[in-house]
């Protein structure tokens, strides 16, 4: 099938190349790798305060004027707890192996606590889950996709450590309740997010519980929580009997590839500004997690304590963990889930980015995240913080890979905003998938790196959080305008289910 997009565009670095012709097939094969597409219950579900469901710290956020474009909500969003079936009938046509979607914690335990138990909530995802194996689609679980019940987040959210304890208690039910069925969960999605964009300040793009004009400590304060909740809940999983588990445990990071900055003279200072990013803005999470040491990464202890010392503080703004901790982490996930969107480039000049990022500047030592290089092809939106720079997920992969030898990846996250004017003959977002998908394939048997699925976002348009409805990522689009929320497939959802159908003709 023909969509038009017989459009050669050669995508290059200087690294790899991406041949972006959509009349010739991916050049190598994505067998072995799970395709799938995700969503986030805060995103589509709606329904927010029917049948047992607590507020969450979203809900009361988005109620706050002028924080969200145009003053959206996710009130009604897809309304996907009345629509599920149609939702899974979408992912059915695709033919995908796999639904990544998200539970909300709320409606689970109404309040945050076990005290508050939802039956209504614990049956709704039984019967999206039942489903969804019925169909031959595998569930993989988000535990937490930031919706924090409201309630936790008035005691201070991620910056108290009870927190730990409540999502302890959240993860044991999920794992008792669920975990003969599901096989694959990830305990947090994109912890970065929240550390940095829950907490700090008052310019706040993200829901919070409470906010902290202390910018420089809350970072971390919520970032060791967040660790220390997946560890604990690591810990549950493998304390259960075994006929509950058997499955694995990943966590989700934000991810990118930075880039030296080329127009630097210094190529040296340029790669290690790109370094320290990379630990600041990614392997902060994954490095305790599956480096041998337990720890954080040592530029970040090394770094912060003489940022610290310099500002007169005795003690590091980066706590510390403990030995059991330390012992705990090391190994406790089994699969590396990478939400990528778009590489970026690290200039080590200070002072392109505005004052709210002031303080993380001078914690990168001159490292800033600026535009990308001329030669990335803009996605055609006012706005967009995408860029088309598909060999930079085949990159990472590799870097990830080199940090973290043969820890099974599990892309995610993978998606673009609608591009202006197509509406549903998505041609970009084609070309987007398409590209992405190579690296993926070159990745896994160019590089032989261990990538095991891929996963679009997002299967339809939602709540895209501070941007509301208007920035639309899916490949199916929701009328916001139609109270039953009808759903129209796009040309991306007919070429992603095409490739798929092939791979199951082929394997
Ligand atoms: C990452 C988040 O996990 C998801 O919720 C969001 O919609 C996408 N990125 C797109 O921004």
């Amino acid at each position: 099938e023909d969509h038009g997009t017989g459009s050669q565009v050669c995508c290059c670095n200087e690294d790899y190349c991406i041949h972006d012709d959509a009349s010739k097939p991916i050049e190598y094969p994505l067998d072995g790798i799970l395709m799938s597409s995700a969503t986030a219950a805060y995103q589509v579900e709606g329904a927010v305060d029917v049948d047992g469901r607590g507020p969450s710290i979203w809900d009361v956020w988005t109620k706050r004027p002028n924080v969200i474009n145009n003053n959206d909500t996710g009130e009604i969003a897809c309304d996907s707890y009345h629509n599920w079936k149609e939702d899974i009938a979408l992912l059915k046509a695709m033919n995908v192996n796999q639904y990544r979607f998200s539970i909300s914690w709320s409606r689970i335990f109404t309040d945050g606590t076990s005290d508050t138990l939802n039956p209504i909530g614990v049956q709704y995802y039984h019967d999206i889950i039942d489903n969804l194996i019925e169909n031959g689609i595998e569930p993989l679980v988000t535990m937490y996709h930031w919706d924090l019940p409201q309630p936790i987040g008035d005691t201070g959210g991620w910056i108290n450590p009870n927190t730990i304890t409540k999502f302890a208690d959240y993860a044991e039910f999920l794992f008792k309740e669920y975990g003969e069925k599901i096989k694959k969960w990830i305990t947090i999605n994109e912890p970065l997010m929240i550390s940095e964009f829950e907490y700090c300040g008052e310019d706040l793009v993200h829901a919070s519980g409470s906010f902290t004009p202390h910018c420089e400590w809350s970072v971390y304060v919520a970032a060791i929580n967040l660790l220390r909740a997946h560890l604990t809940a690591w810990r549950i999983y493998e304390s259960l009997d075994p006929s509950l588990n058997g499955g694995s445990i990943g966590i989700a990071s934000g991810m990118t590839h930075f880039y030296a900055d080329s127009r630097n003279k210094n190529r040296a200072e340029a790669e290690a500004a790109a370094e320290r990013m990379v630990d600041f803005k990614w392997n902060m999470f994954l490095h305790p997690i599956f480096s041998e040491t337990g720890d954080w990464p040592d530029s970040l202890k090394q770094r912060l304590a003489k940022l610290s010392k310099l500002e007169g503080r005795g003690k590091s703004r980066l706590p510390e963990f403990t030995l059991d901790e330390i012992e705990g982490l090391k190994g406790s996930a089994q699969f590396i889930g990478v939400n990528f969107y778009s590489a970026k480039v690290v200039s080590s000049i200070i002072g392109q980015e505005t004052n709210r990022w002031q303080y993380k500047q001078r914690e990168y030592d001159s490292g800033t995240v600026i535009w990308p290089e001329k030669h990335w092809r803009e996605i055609n939106v006012t706005n967009s913080w995408i860029h088309y720079t598909p060999y930079g997920l085949r990159a990472l992969l590799n870097k990830i890979n080199n940090l973290y030898p043969d820890v099974p990846i599990m892309v995610t996250e993978n998606g673009v905003m609608d591009s202006l004017g197509e509406d549903l003959n998505d041609i970009s977002r084609i070309h987007y998938i398409r590209g992405h998908l190579m690296a993926v394939s070159q990745a896994k048997h160019v590089d032989n790196v261990n990538v095991i699925g891929y996963t679009y976002w997002s299967l339809m348009d939602n709540f895209e959080w501070e941007d509301g409805y208007n920035t639309k990522f899916g490949l199916h689009r929701v009328d916001f305008k139609d109270p039953g929320r009808k759903r129209t497939p796009k040309a991306s959802a007919h070429f992603f289910g095409k490739i798929i159908e092939q791979l199951k003709i082929e394997g």
